[in-house]
């Protein structure tokens, strides 16, 4: 399995001081940038003209996590605006495989994001389309919520499929994910981490990112 990733969350951050906040994760492997509608999830958050502005400061590439109705019509402007990397609900997709390629061709990573009680199975034969699967680890909408034991089984049966087809998908999770959590997450087979209420609600940022960083790596 690749060196685990840790990808902080800026809804924990202070949204009056973003950049400053990007700073402070500098030695990070991405910023997790939660983009939210009041559609799909009911809280929102920020969107492209605020996307492009910290992807043209941000010191770490940005992972924008869509949570908005209509994927396949909003995500490539999202590739557009800057995002490193741009993940889409299943659920709020029509035809996640199109989008993903329309993405890819653009030289942006494509992921396809799974809320807790979605299946992974209709995904398992098209990891090669994506270049990361989100497993959600608490209901998406809110920081600081608990995460969710009941998604790790999810999470080993994806990482046994990844390495059964040799994709390299990487497996991200997202939610509750903390010190207290992080290895038994790790251990299911995730390599990506999400992490905002831990990363933000520590006295020392970087500390506690090589921390989680760590203790991911078993
Ligand atoms: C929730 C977001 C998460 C959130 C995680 O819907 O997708 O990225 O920031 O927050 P923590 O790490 O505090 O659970
Ligand atoms: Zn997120």
């Amino acid at each position: 399995m690749p060196a685990p990733q840790i990808h902080p969350s800026i809804l924990s951050a202070d949204f009056a001081n973003l950049e400053r906040d990007l700073q402070a994760i500098a030695t990070a492997d991405a910023a997790h940038v939660d983009v939210m509608d009041l559609h799909f999830v009911p809280n929102l958050t920020l969107g492209l003209p605020v996307v492009q502005r910290l992807a043209e400061v941000s010191p770490v590439p940005l992972d924008v996590h869509l949570m908005i109705e209509d994927a396949d019509r909003w995500a490539p402007t999202y590739a557009e605006a800057g995002a490193a990397s741009v993940t889409f609900h299943a659920e709020a997709t029509q035809a996640p495989v199109r989008l993903a390629r329309e993405l890819r061709s653009g030289g942006t990573r494509a992921c396809v994001a799974l809320r807790p009680a979605s299946p992974v199975e209709p995904f398992l034969d098209l990891l090669g389309e994506v270049d990361m699967v989100l497993v959600m680890t608490v209901e998406p909408g809110f920081g600081g919520q608990s995460f969710i034991e009941g998604t790790l089984p999810k999470i080993r049966r994806l990482r046994a499929a990844v390495d059964a087809a040799g994709t390299g998908t990487r497996i991200q999770v997202d939610g509750g994910v903390s010190r207290t959590t992080i290895a038994r997450i790790a251990e299911a087979g995730a390599d990506v981490f999400v992490a905002g209420s831990a990363v933000y609600g520590a006295d020392d940022v970087a500390a506690e990112i090589a921390e989680l960083r760590r203790l991911a790596a078993g």
